[in-house]
């Protein structure tokens, strides 16, 4: 028997269902686009672990800078005794709050990638078999039923993946996590900074190609659970820039004309040559914004920590104390 708890609060065909109606839906449309996290199956989870170990991709490095730095103070500033990650992953950065927060009962990593989370769960166990693991297999954009767990309870969403959502999406996510909140509860989010594109167009198109695989991933996500016959030959891998929106966009783009055939959802698309997909928006911020962002949701900034360079910043914000 597994030492956690795994509960999958998504049924599988559920996911099955959100996964044929978003490519429904996104395939449907111009221009055409693929939501994120259909990226992440087991081969999707190992292909972004490689991308955090890429010289090019800063995020990672820079968010564990801030929390070796800052575990004592985000310990000292909520007292935690439950731990609620959001889209954990390998749950690596993880380690250090656990660390610096020695009275947490409890952990809930939350994640669509059962993989991710197994692995996760197996390893920070056989560290500290006294912690209490449920980990939940879950879209964090959807309704979340959390397991009764001890507070005050620490929410945490770190590697930028906030910057995965679109901003009206964040906006609704944002506030469904402080609905989630009691007092003394408290949310630390990790959010990638505006920067030049030098450096940021680098960090999504890799000069060893892994992030132009875990891009092309989705294809053969869709090929698997839908039966499809997309080529990933077929595509190229595209990062933009797009400095209105301040978020690097990642795009397929079809190298030749090409007729793709869906059979579970019945449909053909049509690719002309050079036409593109987008995949993924990675939004990145500034203080004021996600300041603002926090305010519309009803949650107040208390502390912002930055890498030494200035790449990445965690926020720690909480609902406004009562007068
Ligand atoms: N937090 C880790 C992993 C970031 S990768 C880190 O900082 O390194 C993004 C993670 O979010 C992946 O593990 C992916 O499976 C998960 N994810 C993406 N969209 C999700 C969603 N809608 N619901 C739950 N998990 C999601
Ligand atoms: C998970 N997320 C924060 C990553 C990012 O940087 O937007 C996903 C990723 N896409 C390409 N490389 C990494």
């Amino acid at each position: 028997m597994s030492p956690f708890q795994l509960t999958r609060t998504l049924p599988e065909d559920a996911t099955d269902a959100a996964l044929r109606a978003d490519v429904l839906h996104g395939l449907s449309r111009t221009p055409k686009t693929l939501p994120p996290k259909w990226f992440y199956d087991a081969r999707g989870s190992e292909l972004f672990e490689e991308i955090t170990a890429l010289p090019e991709y800063y995020p990672t490095r820079a968010e564990r800078e801030i929390l070796l730095a800052r575990a004592d103070e985000i310990a000292a500033a909520t007292g935690a005794r439950t731990l609620i990650e959001l889209g954990s992953g390998s749950s690596e950065k993880t380690r250090h709050l656990l660390d610096a927060l020695p009275g947490m009962e409890a952990y809930v990593p939350v994640d669509v990638s059962g993989s991710a989370l197994s692995a996760a769960a197996d390893a920070l166990l056989a560290e500290r078999p006294a912690l209490s693991v449920h980990a939940l297999i879950a879209d964090f954009t959807r309704e979340l039923t959390l397991p009764r767990t001890p507070g005050p309870r620490l929410v945490v969403f770190l590697g930028g993946t906030i910057g995965n959502l679109l901003p009206t999406e964040r906006a609704a996510f944002l506030r469904a996590v402080r609905e989630r909140l009691e007092p003394g509860d408290a949310l630390l989010l990790g959010t990638d900074l505006v920067k030049d594109e030098s450096v940021l167009v680098p960090a999504y198109d890799d000069r060893s190609g892994v992030t132009a695989a875990f891009n092309k991933n989705v294809l053969s996500v869709i090929d698997r659970e839908l039966g499809a016959d997309f080529d990933p030959a077929a595509f190229d891998h595209v990062a933009v820039w797009d400095s209105e929106n301040e978020w690097i966009e990642m795009r397929l783009r079809a190298n030749r004309a090409l007729t793709v055939k869906i059979p579970e959802l019945d449909l053909v698309v049509h690719f002309d040559a050079g036409e593109e997909m987008r995949t993924e928006v990675s939004a990145k911020f500034r203080q004021d914004g996600v300041r603002s962002e926090l305010s519309a949701a009803g949650l107040e900034l208390r502390h912002w920590w930055t890498d030494t360079e200035g790449r990445f910043a965690l926020s720690l914000s909480a609902p406004p104390a009562r007068r």
